[in-house]
């Protein structure tokens, strides 16, 4: 199959598959991470349909929407590829990424032994995703989503969670910018990456100082 078919055909049932999902993981965050890889992909070198086709399916079942299950995104992903006649080593590559794409598991040391390019490039554009307006935008949608506060006062971020508390934490949703969205530019990966991420980090940060300002909170 040509490639341009096969991307068409994975955009097509990645549509499909996310038509319910919820505002910040549906079709449009997955768009903006695939074009934000193909971004990338011009200042780095890799293999581009693995990045491409890795950064459609990432999110195509996430363990948050599915009680925790783990294993059904990478499954899903690797029935539908080879249901496309695609490359063994490729599929198994998109299915690594896939694995291994998470903040939480990368903050796990038992899944820290894979490691690529591709992997990089389509983590660097899902982290741009969660920064920056739309990471503002995203944050405060998912907290509805969980029907979490905005803001409370009385409930300081918590920076030293276990993996199992931030799981379980229902802090309020301005909490999660110290406890994750500003951690990311540092986390960045490649070079475009880094330089795409301070521009999204600064803005967050003036974000912040206004919403302080205007709740009247003293941090
Ligand atoms: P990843 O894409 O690394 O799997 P998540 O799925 O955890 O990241 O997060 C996806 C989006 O949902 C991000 O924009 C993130 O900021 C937001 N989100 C996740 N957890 C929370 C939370 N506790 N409060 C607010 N937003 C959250
Ligand atoms: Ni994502």
């Amino acid at each position: 199959m040509k490639e341009e078919q096969l991307l068409q055909n994975t955009i097509d049932f990645v549509k499909s598959e996310l038509k319910n999902a919820e505002g910040g993981h549906d079709w449009f965050h997955i768009d903006r991470v695939y074009r934000t890889s193909q971004l990338l992909l011009k200042h780095e070198n890799a293999d581009g349909m693995v990045v491409l086709l890795a950064a459609l399916l990432h999110d195509i079942a996430d363990p948050k929407f599915h009680d925790g299950d783990e294993h059904i995104g990478p499954e899903t992903a690797k029935k539908f590829l080879v249901s496309q006649g695609v490359e063994q080593e490729t599929i198994d590559h998109v299915v690594l990424i896939i694995e291994h794409m998470s903040f939480k598991n990368s903050l796990d040391k038992n899944r820290a032994s894979f490691s690529s390019k591709e992997l990089e490039i389509v983590q660097d554009a899902d982290r741009l995703d969660a920064i920056g307006a739309v990471g503002i935008a995203r944050a405060f949608n998912y907290g509805g989503f969980k029907n979490r506060e905005l803001y409370d006062p009385n409930v300081p971020p918590n920076l030293n969670m276990s993996k199992e508390e931030y799981k379980k934490s229902s802090a309020p949703t301005i909490n999660h910018f110290y406890e994750k969205l500003l951690l990311l530019k540092d986390k960045m990966n490649t070079d475009t990456g880094k330089k795409l991420a301070q521009e999204r980090h600064r803005f967050m940060e003036l974000f912040l100082e206004r919403f302080f300002k205007e709740t009247g909170i003293q941090k």
